[in-house]
């Protein structure tokens, strides 16, 4: 349904660009107002109405705002806002004459008079077509809003600098050492309490930048469990320093790849392989700047606890211990890619695949420490309980990783923090925010806060 709603917001878009250029009468007007029209008739297949929200310049739709789409649709969104217009509501027994004629009206900035739109409308005979202010929960969508803006315009924030920093030693050109450690800072102290949100954020992420999503990701992680696991500040920057450079060998390599238009070779695939010690080689050189732990990690990061991984070595020796943390979050959060992809990946499923490692991939303590400071399901997570009620994962208990604090969601009469530590009921299962959770998603944090049971 998501998708389908962006489509036809793309449509609606298109629909009114071709108005304003051609008259009502044109193939091309007619074509984009058939084209829209379809696609909200399709919508309408399985909902009586389709309401499209404008909040703090942003389109949303349920719980869903569409971010990416800011952008494309920057001019509809400035010219709602400036007729005070923050919702949308699109009927089942629209006509595709009213679609046209409020296209018409959009597209014309003169042709809307001085009076409201909601008015202005209905005189037109566009009646299932209601267009004026959010009555209910306004500030409280709002705020949710201005938030969740606020972190994504960090992350996407980050995600350039991720992208210049990697570019420019992909392209051997000079790094500022110093610009680069307070950036880290910068990634540290913004993201720490809310790396859950931010690692959340990846669902809203930038195609030209998705390269850099994984980068970004293991190193808000690697600084979020070295700080917890007591490190200095300064070792921690070091760390994040190492876990934003792990992988810039394959970057290196995948660009020369993909300037490439044939098929890959063998010898090309087999070098991918190898990302481990071009990477290494390529921060050799800026080793005066960054230091000997980003050579060491991104050297290390494939080799495994066991040491059955590669590059291989002529003389086996035991990784470094912050090549092993820097290389537990990288298979962390590609485990997680893969859970947003094949969406019921539930993330208890992730914890048995990484348990299954301990002792091989992983070093056993780390691992123990990895969970106890993540949890096994992640802040927010959405689950069963027991005893029947519906929950949202709240804080973790670090000595009982299976049992964290949660915040009951439903049913109403139960809602408030339980610590489920201190309790016989269990998780029972995990509902996908794509599918059984997501009507739940909206209630966390909504509810009275009653004491921890
Ligand atoms: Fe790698
Ligand atoms: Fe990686």
């Amino acid at each position: 349904m998501q998708e389908r709603v962006k489509k036809a917001l793309t449509d609606f878009i298109a629909a009114i660009r071709a108005a304003k250029i051609y008259t009502t009468n044109h193939p091309k007007f007619t074509d984009s107002v058939n084209n829209l029209y379809n696609n909200l008739q399709s919508i309408f297949k399985e909902r009586r109405e389709l309401i499209i929200g404008v909040v703090n310049g942003e389109l949303a739709f349920e719980q869903f705002i569409f971010f990416d789409l800011s952008k494309k649709l920057k001019p509809l969104i400035l010219y709602l806002q400036e007729k005070d217009i923050e919702r949308i509501v699109f009927y089942q027994s629209l006509q595709r004459e009213e679609l046209a004629r409020f296209l018409e009206v959009l597209a014309d900035p003169e042709g809307n008079g001085k009076k409201g739109f909601g008015s202005y409308f209905s005189l037109l005979g566009i009646k299932n077509i209601h267009a004026g202010k959010i009555k209910t929960h306004s500030s409280e969508l709002k705020d949710k809003v201005k938030k969740l803006r606020n972190y994504l315009m960090e992350y996407e924030g980050s995600l350039e600098k991720v992208n210049e920093y990697l570019q420019k030693v992909i392209d051997q050109e000079e790094l500022d050492y110093l610009e680069l450690r307070y950036d880290i800072l910068n990634f540290l102290e913004n993201m720490i309490e809310m790396y859950q949100e931010f690692l959340d954020l990846t669902t809203f992420r930038r195609k030209d930048l998705i390269t850099f999503v994984h980068v970004l990701n293991v190193t808000i992680l690697a600084l979020h469990i070295s700080s917890k696991m007591g490190y200095m500040k300064d070792v921690v920057l070091d760390i994040g320093i190492a876990a934003l450079f792990h992988d810039i060998g394959k970057l290196y390599i995948s660009n020369k790849i993909i300037q490439k238009t044939d098929k890959l070779d063998k010898q090309e695939l087999s070098l991918m392989k190898h990302h481990s010690v071009i990477g290494a080689e390529i921060l050799f050189k800026y080793m005066d700047s960054l230091g000997l732990l980003p050579v060491v990690v991104a050297y290390e990061h494939h080799l495994r606890y066991d040491l059955k991984g590669y590059p291989k070595l002529a003389f086996p020796q035991k990784p470094h211990p912050l090549s092993l943390l820097v290389s537990m979050c990288d298979v962390y959060d590609a485990l997680s890619q893969i859970r947003s992809y094949k969406k019921s990946y539930p993330p208890i499923q992730i914890y048995n695949v990484m348990q299954k490692e301990r002792g091989k991939a992983f070093a056993p303590e780390l691992l123990d420490t990895f969970f106890q400071i993540i949890g096994v399901w992640p802040v927010k997570s959405i689950v069963s309980l027991s005893e029947g009620s519906i929950a949202a994962v709240k804080e973790q208990n670090g000595n009982d990783i299976f049992n964290p604090k949660v915040e009951i969601l439903s049913p109403e009469k139960k809602r408030g923090l339980v610590d489920l530590s201190k309790n016989k009921i269990k998780i029972v299962e995990y509902l996908d925010p794509f599918g059984k959770g997501k009507k739940f998603l909206q209630m966390i944090g909504s509810g009275k806060q009653a004491s921890v049971a």
